[in-house]
């Protein structure tokens, strides 16, 4: 693959230099927990494109998958995992998770994040379902958990003296020489400038790339900026062609990414075709609870069969009252778009919303890259496998996160600021303007929506691939002179690594599915694929 190895042309002894003991790239739950995790004496940037509460992890509804009941264990929760993964987890890692759950959840309620609690004995805390977990152990905030834990958790990083949180800033690339990360150059947006973040420690907690699809539950900042620069700078990506597609989204013309959580099948809910009949059992016999793979599967073969554009989801079992305490963002999301789902099936269809695969790292967040560590969905450590169980996410964010915090004193240890120069010139070609370049973003997103989705087949991936490279020919150095360009030079190599990756693997496995290759393969494709640009 040929890409440059900068976004832009620079030399750092003509920008401004800015240093901490530790930049973390992200302020979702990952960034911000592991700001948290990192001991206080240490210096720390919080680097975020946007406004620090616009994450991925605030639009978190369901909750964290964590063992808290007495008839659970962290041995059973391992089990879904693996189940849920298809035989891609690393299950070392899947054992790190569900053993250090328990003690981070603690940790966070130390924070003062409020969980919902068991109506019959306070002093517990409430406990539901999702799909393919075999008991309940979601605990969660309402439908509004990952915005109780985020809103806290920002609120202690902003008391710390030594966290300080840049907003607006873009990460551009990773400064490494030698293997080793020294920091990153960043595109200030609040005065238009270049700038040099040095730091003895990098962390990218930057999130997924779900916009490179047209319908994503995720916010815009999710494009693909931390997998990018982190393979233009030698990192390894692993598993980028497992893309998680959530069953449920609102299917509305005004709103088409907008999560109705898996909870609510939890709670009962069951999904009805367009003529009004159940169809999950004859999919798997879990029915609205199989993994969530399957069930965004069978909603689209459903969808093929019966021409429809989107299928329903049936709550109108349950009272209006329980409803509006138990659901309340989704339920007064839904009556603003005159759907009262105590009384209407709500229409619903799959939408993009986790990426399985990214930077590959070990059991503390450390990539191949020296000093430069990720966790969180920006990172790959095998926990998911091919298919991502309910609610592991923000669970990932936080047990990660706070192994790299007990990390960093390892990593840092008192060390003086290491500022080398860096200086990178390649020839440039004038740049597009902002109005090709939207085109260009709008035409690979449609490419991957149509061809790297639910199902998948050679012919549809190469097709995929050409759009890609038409776009690409166009853009290999070219100066990037707008936000627009950042993002369409790093969703076309995203786009690339991902079509690759998916027209490698010729089996079908969690939620990669063939339909030229439908069966598993065992002997040949159990196993990761790992891409490295040099
Ligand atoms: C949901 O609430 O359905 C999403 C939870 C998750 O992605 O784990």
């Amino acid at each position: 693959m040929d890409y440059s190895r900068y976004l832009i042309n620079f030399d750092t002894d003509k920008l401004e230099k800015c240093y901490s003991d530790v930049v973390i790239i992200g302020s979702g739950i990952a960034g911000v927990y592991t700001s948290l995790s990192i001991d206080p004496k240490y210096s720390i940037s919080i680097l975020t494109k946007e406004r620090v509460e616009i994450s991925n992890s605030v639009l978190a509804q369901g909750g964290i998958a964590v063992s808290l009941d007495k008839n659970d264990s962290p041995e059973s929760h391992l089990k879904d995992t693996l189940y849920a993964g298809a035989g891609l987890c690393n299950e070392d890692t899947v054992r790190v998770l569900v053993n250090e759950a328990a003690a981070n959840i603690g940790r966070i309620c130390d924070y003062g994040v409020e969980f919902d609690k068991n109506p019959n004995d306070k002093s517990e805390l409430a406990l539901g379902r999702e799909a393919a977990h075999s008991t309940n152990r979601i605990i969660h905030a309402g439908d509004a958990t990952g915005k109780e834990v985020c809103d806290k958790l920002i609120a202690n990083a902003t008391k710390r003296e030594n966290i300080k949180i840049h907003e607006q800033i873009w990460v551009l690339d990773l400064l490494v020489k030698d293997n080793t990360c020294y920091g990153v150059l960043v595109f200030d947006e609040n005065d238009n400038s270049y700038k040099a973040y040095y730091a003895g420690l990098v962390i990218c907690a930057s999130g997924g790339y779900g916009n490179l699809y047209k319908y994503t539950t995720n916010p815009d900042v999710a494009t693909g900026d931390g997998a990018a620069f982190s393979f233009r700078a030698g990192a390894e990506l692993m598993d980028m062609e497992f893309i998680q597609f959530h069953p449920t989204v609102l299917y509305h013309k005004e709103n088409r990414s907008f999560l109705i959580s898996e909870a609510v099948r939890g709670d009962g809910a069951v999904l009805r075709n367009g003529a009004g009949e159940r169809f999950m059992h004859n999919y798997h016999e879990l029915g609205e609870l199989a993994p969530r793979d399957v069930v965004a599967r069978s909603i689209f073969l459903e969808m093929q069969k019966t021409g429809d554009t989107n299928v329903f989801l049936d709550i109108t079992h349950k009272d209006r009252d329980y409803l509006e305490k138990r659901f309340p963002t989704i339920f007064n999301t839904c009556l603003k778009y005159g759907i009262d789902m105590s009384k209407d099936y709500i229409p619903v269809a799959p939408a993009e919303h986790y990426c399985m695969g990214g930077i590959r790292t070990g059991v503390y967040g450390n990539t191949t890259v020296k000093n430069f560590y990720a966790c969180g969905e920006a990172a790959c450590n095998g926990i998911h496998g091919a298919n991502r169980l309910a609610s592991n996410s923000l669970l990932e964010g936080l047990v990660f996160g706070n192994r790299i915090g007990r990390e960093a004193e390892e990593i840092l240890c008192d060390k003086e600021p290491e500022m080398p120069r860096f200086v990178y010139n390649a020839d440039r070609d004038k740049a597009r303007t902002v109005a090709e370049a939207k085109r260009d973003i709008t035409r690979l997103r449609e490419a991957m929506t149509k061809h790297v989705g639910i199902i998948r087949n050679a012919d549809g991936l190469y097709k995929a691939l050409k759009v890609v490279m038409e776009i690409k020919d166009k853009i290999i150095e070219r100066e990037n002179a707008s936000m627009y360009d950042f993002i369409l030079q790093n969703d076309v190599m995203v786009s690339e690594i991902i079509i690759m990756s998916a027209i490698e693997r010729r089996e079908s496995r969690g939620a990669h599915y063939r339909s030229d290759y439908p069966e598993k393969n065992d002997v040949r494709w159990k196993k990761n694929i790992v891409k490295k640009l040099y």
